[in-house]
């Protein structure tokens, strides 16, 4: 599936209204590549209404969203070690009703959850305002809405 920003971030706001939480997303791709974009998509439809910086130098924030869940967005670039994911309460994340968003989740190793969702982003061409959207579903998450995308005319 290949998708403008504008499409993408459509189908992070569906993920977001209507994904059954718990949940757990991996974002892939280069720097670049979009997971902030969707991340914040996703976010946005989970009903958080506040700002969404970048986790980079912090590795995780959370917010209030809808149904009294929390998203969880992290970005693992920095992590050193994989052993940095315990002062993070990584072993947690997950267990109480929470939307995780987590860039670079390569970054954690061995240490992902068995149900997951991969989410993989990448310019079909270098400068490219589309991205190719590649999903893989890892154990038995619960279903991701809106794949493949159905593009809503005049949007
Ligand atoms: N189809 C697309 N999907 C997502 N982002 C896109 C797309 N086309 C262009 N972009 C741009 O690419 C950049 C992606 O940045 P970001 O989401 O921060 O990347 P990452 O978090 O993967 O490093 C943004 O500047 C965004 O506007
Ligand atoms: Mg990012």
């Amino acid at each position: 599936m290949i998708l403008t920003e504008r499409e993408l971030v459509q189908w992070g706001g569906r993920i977001g209204k209507e994904v059954t939480i718990p949940v757990f997303l991996g974002l892939r791709g280069q720097l670049g590549a979009g997971k902030s974009v969707l991340a914040r998509a996703i976010a946005r439809g989970a009903g958080v209404e506040v700002a969404i910086p970048s986790p980079t130098f912090n590795l995780l924030f959370r917010y209030q969203a809808r149904d009294g869940a929390e998203v969880v967005h992290l970005d693992l670039y920095r992590l050193r070690d994989p052993e940095e994911l315990w002062e993070l309460g990584w072993e947690e994340l997950g267990t109480k009703p929470e939307l995780v968003l987590v860039e670079w989740p390569e970054r954690a190793g061995d240490h992902l959850p068995k149900d997951r969702w991969d989410v993989h982003l990448s310019p079909p061409e270098p400068g490219s305002h589309r991205r190719i959207v590649e999903i893989r579903r890892v154990g038995a998450p619960p279903a991701l809405p809106g794949f493949p995308v159905k593009l809503e005319r005049g949007s």
